[in-house]
């Protein structure tokens, strides 16, 4: 069922049902101990990434070193042929000859979705402008279900840029799915698209609710999954400058927050956590990372496997 839903990729969060995402969190907990093994051999994985990225490529890539797969690609726009003058569009229709699959990361909303057309091998977006990363979503959900049992019955913050943060807009979608108190959080000028709450309100019947100050719910938070400010985004550096330390968590939260209380992030961080609360058993976003890769090995084999 799932293998046939999405035997062409996944572009959009908006594609999955809940039935969807059990599956495949149950799939990401058997990869847990997998870490050389042979379901992929034979396969190539391409990884077009037009944007710097540290976890989502090399997680990917080493998802399928790990399956007994092979890997092709390139990390830049600069050392492909796009540099030349050559389309998106030309471009996956050439490396669908060379590979099997393809996981592309480009600064233009709508990327997977339009490469998606073009291919004639799944397509896995890795990141579309600021609209989606539904694979860092995915993976999002597992690491709370791992470390929290389940995600029905949480109350859950997402806090920082709600605006331009492609992370945050296919996790609140894919929380839809669930039974949870949600909190959006961020400064006036960062909220939450309307695209995306007309979205989850009027087409899901999900109700949020949104704050600025976070430490007005902190103590009644399960999860908090705070966010870099996007400065990439910014077509006004100065408006960056004005939010760009609007939040930093600190001891001092992390000291408000129930026992069970995790911290996530997608990560890259800058600045909005403090690193000395690194080292609590609260703060899990490099514990994030590592469920991002066995996430990545479950997507991997289900859309490849034979
Ligand atoms: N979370 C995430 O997408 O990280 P990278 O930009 O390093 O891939």
């Amino acid at each position: 069922m799932f293998r046939e839903k999405f035997k062409d990729g996944i572009i959009s969060a908006r594609d999955f049902n809940r039935e969807d995402i059990e599956y495949l969190l149950k799939k990401g907990h058997q990869m847990m101990d997998i870490k050389d093994s042979n379901i992929l051999k034979g396969k190539i994985l391409a990884t077009l990434f037009f944007e710097p990225s540290t976890r989502t490529r090399l997680s990917f890539e080493s998802a399928m070193l790990r399956l007994g797969g092979n890997i092709i690609g390139f990390h830049s726009g600069d050392v492909s042929s796009i540099k030349k003058g050559e389309s998106l569009a030309d471009t996956v229709r050439t490396v669908e000859n060379y590979s099997d699959c393809i996981v592309i990361r480009h600064s233009r909303e709508g990327s997977a979705k339009m490469a998606a057309r073009f291919s004639k091998i799944p397509i896995i977006n890795a990141g579309s402008g600021s609209k989606e990363h539904p694979t860092q979503a995915l993976l999002d959900l597992f690491t709370i279900k791992e470390e929290l049992g389940s995600l029905d019955g949480l109350n859950i913050g997402i806090m920082g840029d709600l605006k331009y943060g492609r992370t945050v807009h296919s996790l609140a979608i894919l929380l839809s799915n669930f039974n949870i108190g949600l909190y959006f959080i961020s400064p006036e000028e960062l909220r939450m698209r309307n695209r995306y709450k007309d979205y989850l309100y009027h087409y899901r019947g999900f109700r949020f609710k949104e704050l600025t100050d976070y430490r007005k719910i902190l103590d009644n938070l399960d999860v908090l999954y705070m966010t870099r400010i996007q400065k990439e985004r910014f077509a006004d550096l100065e408006e960056y400058e004005r939010v760009k330390n609007f939040y930093v968590f600190k001891q001092d939260d992390l000291a408000q927050t129930k026992d069970n209380f995790k911290l996530l992030h997608p990560l890259p961080r800058i600045n909005e956590i403090s690193t000395k609360i690194d080292s609590s058993e609260k703060a899990i976003y490099f514990k994030q990372t590592f469920y991002g890769l066995k996430m990545r090995q479950a997507i991997l084999a289900e859309i490849l496997k034979d």
